[in-house]
């Protein structure tokens, strides 16, 4: 799925996740442990308005596990608590419940000091199209889906879901919108597959995934594709890596008139092979690349 974001559809967004930021405790903000960057909401720490949070790299059965691991001391270093969650399976997902309580504590704590009745806390889970928000909640509710819309303070229709350990989710997701202003961040958006490699040119997204892979999983394609050549010395020399590209292609039979390669082709099964994980396990950024984070102009 795609979404084409307008001025008017962000506005939109982001009051629809104000206003049930009001019903919540907590806001469970899902990446793709594969971009946890460009899978990030630019304007988050704005639209959360200070609410407590929870970061999830989820898909972490698809990124590389080393840089999961240092992903999450980036989102660490930042003062966030992180879990690296598979929603497709449940791997570690029940530590979301544990870590949600771990992070409210203090605000639990004040209210048995009070002599309060603590009640369940209250997550949304908020993310970009397609990072897994509907595969996580699933995941959570697990098979007894309880819903317990008539409490004080729900909207009519909201509805909340049980999700073990004292953790109730409402039933719909926060969608946010991707960051726009960096066309490296739709490059890497279409490679996982999260946007539409229609309204991007197929080898251009074919040429960033080979530049990026070259550059840390070389052995990786290499071994996928038989290729005998050497790896680019230079990964900004675009003519380096449209030979790897044409090497591959040729590999794969993607020929035209005059014995050129199709570069579209080639393109099309190098991304079909990083989307089904046949390249192993990959994460296509890494905190200390020189990635470019800027805000979106409000
Ligand atoms: P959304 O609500 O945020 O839009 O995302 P959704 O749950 O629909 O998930 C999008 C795709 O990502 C789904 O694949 C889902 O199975 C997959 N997915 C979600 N979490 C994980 C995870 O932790 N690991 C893996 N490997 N996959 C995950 P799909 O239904 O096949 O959709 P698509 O791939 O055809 O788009």
């Amino acid at each position: 799925m795609a979404i084409q974001w307008f001025p008017g559809h962000m506005t939109r967004a982001k009051r629809q996740i104000q206003d049930k930021l009001k019903l919540i405790d907590i806001a469970i903000e899902l990446l793709d442990a594969r971009v946890p960057i460009s899978s990030r909401n630019p304007m988050i720490d704005e639209i959360l308005q200070g609410k407590p949070r929870l970061i999830i790299l989820n898909k972490s059965d698809l990124a590389d596990p080393v840089m999961n691991e240092q992903w999450k001391q980036y989102f660490e270093n930042e003062g966030h608590t992180v879990a690296i969650v598979d929603s497709n399976t449940g791997t570690r997902v029940n530590e979301i419940p544990i870590l949600t309580k771990q992070i409210l504590k203090a605000k639990i704590d004040r209210q048995i000091a009070k002599g309060m009745n603590p009640r369940a806390n209250r997550g949304l889970i908020v993310g970009i199209p397609n990072v897994g928000k509907s595969t996580l909640i699933n995941r959570l509710a697990g098979r007894n889906i309880a819903i317990t819309g008539d409490k004080p303070g729900v909207t009519k229709g909201q509805q909340w879901i049980k999700a073990g350990g004292e953790l109730e989710l409402l039933d719909t997701p926060g969608i946010l919108w991707p960051r726009f202003d960096d066309q490296i961040v739709g490059y890497r958006l279409a490679m996982t597959g999260a946007i539409r490699e229609q309204i991007l040119n197929i080898d251009e997204i074919g040429y960033y995934a080979i530049k990026t892979l070259a550059g840390r999983y070389w052995n990786t394609i290499a071994e996928r594709y038989s290729l005998t050549i050497d790896p680019p010395k230079d990964l900004e020399d675009n003519e380096e890596i449209v030979r790897v590209m044409e090497e591959i292609g040729r590999k794969r039979g993607c020929l035209m008139s005059g014995n050129r390669v199709d570069l579209d082709k080639a393109s099309g099964i190098i991304l079909r092979d990083l989307r089904a994980a046949k390249l192993g396990r990959i994460t296509l950024e890494a905190p200390f690349d020189d990635m470019p984070i800027r805000e979106v102009k409000k």
